[in-house]
């Protein structure tokens, strides 16, 4: 309930009036965000006693009391490109129920659920939540700790790089705006997620050197001379990864190569879990394995993708070399494979 508190508080932009104004009545947050006053009162009320919100003087009448959010609070709830920014959890658990009646009757049938059917809180809550990793890490730290990348994507002539399953586009972005030199290709199949890219790309510095492409990543005629193909933290929702790395296989240029971020997961099955296995496991009941069970002959991998499964994925699709990165990260595990 908290969570969902957090919630309105994100997606009618309560947080931000609560911090433009510094301290807020029930009635001026109601005007400055246009809410309806009642609703406004509720909410500030349940935030306070949540203790997510500081409120000035719990004696006064409830239209007096004035509002405020605590030092700190408004990094996590409010700065888009900080490492601390939490809301967009509350938007991606939204979004990861949306679809409930038909994830229920999914498991019946053994059906999927189409990854469009989970909406815009769910692939704008994941853009939010990997936004400040693409932004921050992955030019200035993932990618510099596999040398002969970072070289190759620092030097003429220009590397290419596939950033296959973008989402919104800010891996690719990322990318490019770390590698001035590059040229890079953002696909992904979800139509909502490409426009989104292609939008977020308006204004960047680096609208000549990127293309976001609306496509599956399995089609083989994609095959083309890529130093460097990157998937992040979606090869468990494919319904054919092993396809997927079969083309990314024939993407490749001589001496390219794929690196793969995905879950950081136990080696095997445990029970009870660490806190992360079970945020891994929530996301994969509700929302990973149905997506990755669209399709005759789906795998349905789940969100609890283990390295070994990395692994037999690569073999299968051919790949001569597997290798996990020595790359730190609270939530993935990094991967390359060459073929
Ligand atoms: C969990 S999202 C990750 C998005 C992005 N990489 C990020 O980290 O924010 C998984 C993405 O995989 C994409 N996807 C799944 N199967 C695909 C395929 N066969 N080809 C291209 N994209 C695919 C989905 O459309 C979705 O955007």
């Amino acid at each position: 309930m908290d969570l969902f508190g957090v919630y309105l508080g994100d997606r009618l932009g309560l947080y931000r009036a609560l911090a433009e104004a510094g301290r807020l009545t029930s009635s001026g947050l109601a005007e400055a965000a246009g809410i309806h006053e009642r609703y406004a009162r509720e909410w500030l009320e349940q935030q306070a006693a949540t203790g997510i919100l500081d409120v000035d003087d719990v004696e006064a009448d409830a239209e007096e009391r004035r509002f405020s959010m605590p030092p700190g609070h408004d990094e996590a709830l409010l700065e888009e490109t900080s490492l601390n920014y939490a809301a967009p959890f509350a938007r991606a658990f939204a979004g990861g129920v949306r679809p409930l009646d038909e994830v229920v009757a999914a498991y019946r049938s053994g059906d999927g659920v189409p990854y469009e059917r989970y909406g815009i809180d769910l692939y704008e809550g994941q853009e939010a939540f990997t936004r400040p990793l693409f932004t921050h890490l992955l030019g200035q730290q993932w990618l510099p700790a596999v040398p002969d990348v970072h070289a190759r994507l620092g030097a003429e002539p220009p590397a290419r790089v596939a950033d296959v399953a973008c989402g919104c586009g800010w891996s690719t972005i990322g990318i490019a705006r770390a590698y001035p030199l590059v040229q890079v290709d953002g696909i992904d199949l979800d139509t909502a997620s490409i426009a989104k890219a292609r939008q977020n790309l308006q204004g960047t510095d680096v609208e000549d050197r990127v293309t976001f492409h609306e496509r599956d990543a399995a089609d083989r005629e994609l095959a083309g001379q890529y130093d460097l193909v990157t998937i992040f933290e979606a090869l468990h929702d494919m319904s054919y990864p092993v396809e997927v790395l079969g083309a990314v296989k024939g993407m490749l240029a001589e001496g390219g190569s794929a690196v793969i971020g995905d879950e950081r997961t136990e080696d095997r099955f445990t029970a009870p879990a660490s806190e992360l296995e079970r945020l891994y496991y929530g996301f994969s009941v509700l929302h990973c394995l149905p997506v990755g069970m669209v399709g005759d002959g789906a795998v349905g991998t789940g969100t609890v993708i283990r390295a070994d499964t990395v692994r037999r994925y690569a073999e299968e699709a051919g790949f001569g070399s597997f290798e996990v990165l020595p790359i730190e990260s609270d939530f993935w595990r990094f991967y390359r494979l060459t073929p």
